[in-house]
């Protein structure tokens, strides 16, 4: 078995973290959240996404938090812009990189941005078209691909969005499974359908960890060669129109099972922990993750022991 030697994690807390967040979370917090996860070592900082208030009223102040963010030079800040009034301020505002997002359901396509997934695709075209004369580089993203029956998953699975994305010239293809109910062998089979259609490194996995199963996920995909995987710190985030979705695999688990894998995701875990449990405390929360928790306890122990 041979995993990949290089993995890239997107840091999507900023964004998929504090989308779903029911108090406000103020600019400043955003931004120095972003700052915080900069300095850890992520490479890739999904710092917020350009949508309508009304439909997510926490990513508001995008273009605040993208103009005041201190761009590190090795590190991307990519943004979600679901249409070209969204990619258009993202551009406003700077940004170098974009995602577009639909759903691999017709029900979530259109709780998500309010369309089919026809009307997607035509919306997503000119968007990638714009991105790249603007040289900017465009991912695609796509919610639902985990949870459905069997017969309807297949059909999302072999969906023609996945090569239509890339046709249209998106340098990969991230698959949600937005409600965590993935497994390792539904990831693999999921997967497996997905890479007929579209090559391997072009996959990127977005688990959320709703039944504890998202590090197992990635496991099984990083054994199939996927080496992209979004995740969030401190597991923070849900998505605003999946209800009972939790927060993205955790950042600090992520790092863990990569390190026991022998393989160096360039990030400080202590630092990720201590940022993890900044931002949990900034929205009044404990960290989701079970490893941060871990590490917490064996400091209070060595500060114990050592007193
Ligand atoms: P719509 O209501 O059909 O849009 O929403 P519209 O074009 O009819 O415009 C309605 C109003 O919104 C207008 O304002 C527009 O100007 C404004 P009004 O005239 O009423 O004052 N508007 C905008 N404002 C700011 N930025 C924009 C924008 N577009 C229109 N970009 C729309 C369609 C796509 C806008 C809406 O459905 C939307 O914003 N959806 C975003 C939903 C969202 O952010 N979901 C969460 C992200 S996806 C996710 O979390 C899943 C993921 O993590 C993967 C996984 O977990 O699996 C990626
Ligand atoms: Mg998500």
């Amino acid at each position: 078995m041979t995993l990949p030697s290089k993995v890239r994690i997107v840091e999507v807390g900023p964004r998929d973290g504090l989308q779903n967040e029911a108090m406000p979370v103020s600019t400043k917090v955003k931004v120095e959240l972003i700052r915080r996860l900069g300095a850890a070592g992520l490479k890739t900082i999904e710092a917020t996404s350009f949508v309508s208030p009304k439909w997510v009223p926490q990513m508001a102040d995008s273009a605040q938090v993208f103009a005041a963010i201190e761009k590190l030079p090795d590190v991307t800040y990519p943004v979600l812009t679901p249409n070209m009034k969204g990619f258009e301020a993202a551009l406003a505002a700077g940004a170098k990189e974009v995602a577009i997002f639909g759903a691999a359901s017709e029900a979530f396509s259109r709780k998500n941005i309010n369309c089919s997934i026809a009307e997607s695709l035509e919306r997503f075209g000119p968007i990638v078209e714009a991105a790249r004369a603007a040289d900017i580089r465009c991912a695609a993203t796509f919610p639902a691909c985990s949870a459905a029956p069997t017969k309807a998953r297949w059909h999302r699975w072999r969906s023609p969005m996945w090569p239509r994305s890339l046709e249209m010239g998106c340098h990969e293809i991230s698959l949600g499974d937005t409600i965590g109910t993935g497994t390792p062998e539904k990831t693999r089979a999921m997967i497996e359908a997905v890479a007929r259609r579209v090559p391997l490194k072009k996959i990127a996995g977005h688990y959320h960890d709703t039944y504890g199963m998202a590090a197992a996920n990635i496991y099984a995909s990083l054994q199939m060669g996927i080496g992209i995987f979004d995740s969030s710190v401190a597991g923070l985030g849900g998505c605003p129109y999946a209800a009972g979705a939790s927060g993205n695999v955790a950042t600090e688990d992520v790092v863990w099972l990569l390190t026991g894998l022998g393989i160096d995701a360039g990030i400080d875990l202590d630092a990720l922990v201590d940022t993890g449990v900044w931002i949990s405390a900034q929205i009044k929360r404990e960290p989701a993750s079970r490893v941060a928790r871990a590490i917490l306890a064996r400091r209070a122990m060595n500060a114990a022991g050592s007193a």
